[in-house]
């Protein structure tokens, strides 16, 4: 226990002489999860806790890191890959200690001579922080430290989907649009669990999605329905690559709205917490 306390400490000093240069927001250091946060949860495959915000021993900030887009299965083992991809293959995960440890129970690849499954473990500490009160990663790049925090609390359920009306004019012909047969539905409703129009489900953020369900067909939306609990915002592309600014917007105030979009189709999709959570 008191090597752990030393240790602990020693990060923190050292995480904040270290980190502060590199953070654009000076009065904004990164400190330690488990030395800050209390209540911190393993949900839909994002780290959940309450960390202080720095102002004082008490106030603390909700907020969220979504873990499923940064880490990797590799054989069992758990690393640090922009790919991400590690809950497709592993299970029973869970986020203890002192160094904010994810281990899961995760499969191997064949003929290793490994049992099928075995623990592999990360911690989190390496590249997921507290900036003032805000759990952020640093992975894969420089964290936007948030100056407010949001008015919209971490939903329970932090999964989204979404739909609307499309086509792939590019992708078929006149008479066979792939896109417009399966994606033509979009009734405004309240009903956040009716996901009856939606075609596209995610639980965490996007950035600069193409909308695609099989290969060759590339959705282009002209209209489109997000279906959530917690507080989300889209923002859409005119081409593929996000160059320039998005053509259009749908917010946590349109959520179960059919949102028909202008002239322009949009082509590419950054959805981002629109709650305190990492948009990366
Ligand atoms: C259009 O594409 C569909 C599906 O590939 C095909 O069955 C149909 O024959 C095509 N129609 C024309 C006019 O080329
Ligand atoms: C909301 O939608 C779900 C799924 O379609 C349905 O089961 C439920 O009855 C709806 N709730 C209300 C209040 O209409």
């Amino acid at each position: 226990m008191k090597h752990v306390s030393i240790l602990s400490s020693l990060a923190t000093s050292l995480s904040f002489s270290r980190a502060a240069p590199a953070i654009s927001n000076p009065g904004a250091s990164a400190a330690p999860i488990s030395s800050q946060c209390i209540n911190i949860e393993y949900r839909q495959n994002w780290i959940v806790a309450e960390c202080l915000t720095g102002e004082d021993a008490t106030t603390r900030i909700k907020s969220a890191v979504y873990l499923h887009n940064k880490i990797e299965n590799s054989d069992g083992s758990l690393k640090w890959n922009a790919g991400g991809g590690y809950a497709r293959t592993c299970a029973d995960c869970q986020i203890t200690g002192a160094d904010a440890a994810l281990s899961c129970s995760c499969g191997t690849s064949w003929n290793t001579g490994k049992p099928p499954n075995i623990i592999g473990t990360i911690k989190l500490d390496e590249h997921i922080s507290v900036y003032n009160g805000h759990l952020l990663s640093n992975f894969p790049s420089t964290p936007a430290i948030p100056p407010i925090s949001s008015k919209y609390a971490v939903p329970d359920d932090l999964s989204y989907s979404f739909g609307g009306l499309a086509t792939c004019p590019e992708a078929g012909n006149e008479s066979y649009d792939f896109c417009k047969m399966t994606t033509n539905s979009c009734h405004t409703s309240t009903n956040t669990s009716d996901t009856l129009d939606s075609r596209f489900f995610f639980t965490g953020p996007l950035t600069c999605y193409v909308p695609t369900i099989y290969f060759p067909a590339h959705f282009q939306f002209e209209a489109l329905k997000l279906v959530s609990q917690g507080a989300w915002e889209v923002l859409g592309y005119r081409d593929e690559t996000c160059s320039g600014e998005a053509i259009e917007r749908v917010g946590p105030e349109d959520v179960g709205v059919c949102k028909k979009f202008g002239d322009q189709r949009v082509r590419a999709l950054t959805i981002r917490p629109a709650f305190n959570g990492d948009p990366q």
